[in-house]
């Protein structure tokens, strides 16, 4: 089979069709931009165009879905093995492959956070996360951070900017937002009335910006004294990327409530979770069936999430994470941009306002597909999967230093 809809004959007639029933503005600014795409064959750290047959080093990953790479093998075997037997499952009734995979999510955190609720998108996770805040604390209010990100759903689309709120006249009461890395400005907002507060481990779509020392810690001892619950939104840090299972471990953190998506179906089958403590969690029992999600936890996803959580939660993994990590951040360091790093997740700060877009269209016409920060478009998200190879990072270093410098 083709990896596209051989009905099209070339990428104008599919752009056509896109352009009239799918999406004008997309197929309008990727032309404009001249960096049209249609993705063709898929592998590894690698995916082509369709029409062309170039390749592109994919260091955009769709923000992790492709931590693993595309089509990993592991991945696949799984879920094909589980396609001749079972198929997405009931989301009413018990499941061993729900199970499994909630265990596996568990034993990441070290048991800190026992309870799981799946979802199938980080925005479904994010709603759910905070429905549970609100639910656990009697509270309203929830605080985010200015330029953050957490999703287009309903509650978590009111975590995040105007711009994106505004034309679909959404207006949610109870929600703040605060600078980020301003504690004065948390400090201030966290009252009696605040049921959480929800941070990204390191604001993906603010262009990386790394907290400052203990500032996550701090937001928590707020909320801990203020009765106030702490999410941790990792669908872009976790799962490896910044070179530990979570990025909250590196700083210390112990969140009430820890979201996860993106990478982890490993680029094969959607899934997303909300893990919690049982205090949290407790909604299950008080209320049963108050929480549905058909898709949410299917147990298609869940062999999905179970085989990559095996692979990410392996040391020897992560200690490849780390050691190509430093292997990125030296070779491009000297270049004309801040260089903002944990493990493989990277960000290039350029000092022009859209620094990240130039850099992107001129590593697209080289081979490289990545992605400039959306609320700070002078920083390119520079994310390649995590299973590249050494000759895949000497490649990729050496067309940065002759795009960029
Ligand atoms: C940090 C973060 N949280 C949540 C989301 C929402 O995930 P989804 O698009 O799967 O709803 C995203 C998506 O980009 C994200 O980057």
């Amino acid at each position: 089979m083709s990896t596209i809809d051989s009905t099209y004959p070339d990428r104008d007639a599919v752009e056509a069709s896109y352009h009239e029933h799918v999406d004008a503005g997309r197929v309008d600014t990727w032309k404009l931009a001249d960096m049209q795409l249609v993705m063709g064959e898929r592998e590894g750290p690698r995916f082509s165009d369709a029409f062309t047959g170039k390749w592109y080093l994919n260091c955009h990953c769709n923000g992790g879905v492709f931590n693993l790479g595309h089509r990993n093998p592991r991945v696949i075997a799984a879920v094909r093995e589980a396609m001749d037997h079972i198929d997405i499952g009931n989301h009413h009734l018990v499941s061993t492959h729900r199970a499994r995979a909630a265990e596996k999510l568990v034993e990441s955190t070290g048991g800190d956070l026992p309870c799981v609720v799946f979802g199938t998108t980080g925005g479904e996770a994010i709603d759910l996360a905070i429905k549970a805040a609100r639910h656990a604390t009697g509270r309203d209010g929830i605080v985010s951070v200015e330029g953050a990100y957490h999703g287009h759903t309903g509650l978590a689309l009111a975590t995040g900017e105007a711009k994106f709120r505004d034309p679909f006249r959404h207006v949610v009461p109870g929600f703040i937002q605060v600078p980020y890395n301003d504690l004065g400005a948390m400090g201030s907002a966290i009252d009696d009335s605040t049921a959480a507060v929800i941070l990204e481990a390191i604001p993906a779509t603010l262009g990386f910006p790394m907290p400052e020392p203990g500032y996550l810690a701090q937001v928590q001892s707020l909320c801990r004294e203020r009765g106030a619950l702490l999410i941790v939104d990792e669908v872009q840090t976790g799962l490896g990327r910044t070179g530990s299972v979570w990025y909250h471990h590196q700083e210390s953190v112990d969140p009430d409530m820890l979201v996860a998506g993106k990478g982890l179906g490993g680029g094969i089958y959607p899934i997303a979770a909300t893990l919690m403590t049982a205090d949290v969690h407790r909604f299950t029992s008080e209320e049963p069936f108050s929480h549905v999600s058909t898709f949410g936890g299917s147990e298609l996803g869940c062999v999905a999430a179970s085989t990559v959580l095996d692979i990410v939660t392996d040391l020897v993994f992560l200690e490849r994470v780390k050691e190509v990590g430093v292997r990125i951040g030296d070779g491009l360091a000297g270049g004309p941009f801040e260089i903002r790093r944990r493990g493989m997740l990277t960000g290039l700060k350029f000092e022009q306002t859209t620094g990240g877009m130039t850099a992107m269209k001129a590593l697209f016409d080289r081979g490289i597909y990545s992605f400039f920060a959306g609320n700070d478009p002078s920083v390119l998200q520079f994310k390649p999967s995590l299973i590249v190879s050494d000759d895949d990072i000497d490649w990729l270093i050496s067309t940065v230093r002759e795009t960029l410098w």
